[in-house]
């Protein structure tokens, strides 16, 4: 097994002062990579600012003899993060958008301002510094991006309407990075990860804590960036060791007839079938999905 290295690369972690992001930004530099250290250093409801969150792990990379800079803006000014990696490094090669908040609340107690800060830094903010970066990855024939969804967009959770419809929009933004990507050598992945940081220290045990290391999440997000990467456009669940990829399931569902037009009984009679994967496929793309609709209405006698 060769060794995956990342020397001059350059790497913008976004929200690496501490968590996640900081077990990213560690892990580049310890591989030789450049790293953008960008935390505005907040707390977990995105109040306030402390630059000092990643002028620490900045210190810590230098420490270990890496390279790596750090920046305090707002994701949601992403292009000044993008900028900081092209002033100081002359490049910019890979993006892990992880920056986070949460403004929890159950539905009905749910505040606009909870629904807008949360769409700021999480959806807003990975389009900004994505968007910053894009042509440059797109010109260089080069390019890694991981996004961070999470299991709450991919299954819904109590009190996270704000930030499960974020994290969802961001596999769907993922996707369509990943098509755009595609033939130009830039690839694009989004992982729901698990791991103890301060997001969860309320709700985990101690001992939960202990066995979910964030450093447990950093290799699968390395792999993803690696010089060799060609995997684009996927969702993977990872959490303390543990990792892997989730796909969309369609049932074969039910084709009814519209002449005479069918009605809601038609519908409710088919319920069972449409609902039914006993009979499924995975559609992974668009083509896919067009291909398995145009046969369906083929087989209903609606097209030639
Ligand atoms: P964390 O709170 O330790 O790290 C998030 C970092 O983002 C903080 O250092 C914070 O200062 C920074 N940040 C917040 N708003 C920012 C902004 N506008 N601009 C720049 N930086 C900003 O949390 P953790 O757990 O490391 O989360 C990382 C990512 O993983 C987040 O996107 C989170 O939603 C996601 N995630 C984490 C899970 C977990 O189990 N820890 C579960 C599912 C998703």
């Amino acid at each position: 097994m060769s060794e995956i290295r990342f020397d001059d690369r350059v790497v913008v972690v976004t929200g690496a002062g501490g968590g996640l992001g900081r077990a990213y930004a560690l892990a580049f530099a310890a591989r030789g990579a450049k790293v953008i250290v960008n935390d505005l250093g907040g707390d977990i409801r995105g109040e306030g600012e402390n630059v000092s969150a990643a002028d620490r792990v900045v210190g810590q990379i230098r420490d270990l003899g890496g390279e790596a800079v750090s920046n305090h803006d707002s994701v949601e000014n992403g292009e000044r993060i993008i900028d900081a990696a092209l002033t100081n490094f002359g490049r910019v090669d890979i993006v892990v958008n992880n920056a986070g908040i949460l403004r929890d609340a159950s539905f009905r107690k749910m505040t606009v301002e909870d629904w807008e800060r949360v769409y700021r830094v999480h959806l807003f903010g990975a389009f900004k510094v994505t968007h910053a970066a894009w042509p440059h990855m797109l010109d260089q024939r080069f390019g890694r991006i991981v996004n961070t969804a999470s299991a709450a967009g991919a299954y819904g959770n109590f009190g996270q309407a704000n930030y499960s419809a974020m994290k969802l929009g961001l596999v769907g933004f993922t996707k369509t990075l990943a098509v755009e990507g595609a033939g130009k050598n830039v690839t694009a992945n989004v992982i729901a990860p698990v791991a103890a940081s301060r997001l969860l220290e309320t709700i985990l045990t101690p001992e939960r804590m202990a066995i979910l290391k964030p450093e447990y999440v950093t290799p699968l997000v390395l792999r993803l960036c690696a010089e060799h990467n060609e995997e684009s456009g996927s969702l993977f669940e990872v959490a303390a060791g543990w990792m892997a990829k989730v796909r969309w399931e369609r049932a074969e569902g039910i084709s009814l007839p519209t002449n005479p037009v069918f009605t809601v009984e038609d519908v409710d009679a088919g319920w069972e079938k449409i609902c039914d994967f006993s009979v499924s496929d995975h559609p992974a793309s668009i083509r896919d999905r067009s291909a398995a609709v145009t046969a369906k209405l083929v087989e209903a006698g609606l097209l030639p």
